[in-house]
């Protein structure tokens, strides 16, 4: 019942003209029919956004950002708000990835402002959340991962959780690294996010929030990952560059 989704997040990959020439290959490789059947997002840097926006008319392929401000407008150099998104047709969001929260030092509650300002302004909404390799082996990561998502789930109505929320579980050692988590390690988190999920919005809504697994994802792993009863689909980083990988990816979503 809940719809696979798969999503790539180029980072900080891509100048203009290459940024063109993938989405041009992935139009060409991902047919209608892969695209009613899966959700398909690509995430390119912002500066490729209005070029995305044009290419990817009419094509079955969602535009989405890899951050967004938690303000509309106003002195905020440097920053896009959700406004500016949706303007270009760029409907998702990526909030909170752990490179965000290690390197620019987001924290839970700075993304709970993202999230919510990114809700109100109607984007949808794939936040990222995870563990590090330290928590893991002091067996506190599911403590942690819980807090994530309650700390920055906090004050959202169940209807918005229910419309907007989508989830990555992103375990932070597995990110670019080559180690993925097994589908069973994955699959044992995506449980307890969905049993944090109901804790807060009831067992509806938990029921119907899709949660991306994410972390050195490729076209050879996705097909057991995704097979997985609570994983929802990928959150793509370095696959996603290569439209060959991509579409693998996708295609065993399916
Ligand atoms: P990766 O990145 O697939 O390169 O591990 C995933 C992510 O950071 O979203």
């Amino acid at each position: 019942m809940r719809k696979k989704l798969v999503a790539g997040n180029w980072k900080m990959n891509k100048t203009f003209l290459t940024a063109n020439e993938l989405i041009k290959e992935l139009k060409g490789k991902l047919t209608k029919d892969d695209l009613e059947k899966v959700e398909v997002v690509i995430c390119p840097p912002f500066t490729s956004i209005y070029s995305a926006k044009k290419l990817l008319e009419g094509s079955g392929l969602k535009l989405g950002a890899q951050n967004v401000f938690h303000k509309d407008e106003g002195a905020f150099t440097g920053e896009i708000s959700a406004p500016m998104l949706k303007s270009f047709d760029c409907n998702y969001v990526i909030i909170g990835h752990s490179e965000r929260r290690q390197i620019f030092n987001e924290t839970n509650h700075l993304i709970n402002l993202k999230v919510k300002n990114a809700v109100k302004n109607n984007l949808f909404v794939i936040l990222c959340v995870g563990e590090t390799i330290e928590q893991r082996e002091e067996k506190i990561h599911k403590k942690i991962v819980d807090e994530q998502v309650t700390l920055c789930l906090r004050d959202l109505s169940k209807e918005d959780a229910g419309k907007n929320i989508i989830i990555a579980y992103e375990p932070v050692w597995a990110i670019g690294t080559g180690k993925t988590a097994t589908p069973e390690q994955a699959n044992e988190m995506h449980i307890g996010i969905r049993k944090s999920l109901e804790n807060i919005f009831g067992k509806d809504i938990a029921e119907g929030i899709r949660i991306l697994y994410g972390g050195s994802v490729n076209e050879k792993n996705s097909a057991e990952i995704f097979a997985k009863s609570d994983i929802d689909g990928g959150l793509i980083g370095g696959a996603s560059l290569k439209s060959d990988n991509f579409t693998s990816i996708v295609k065993s979503a399916i």
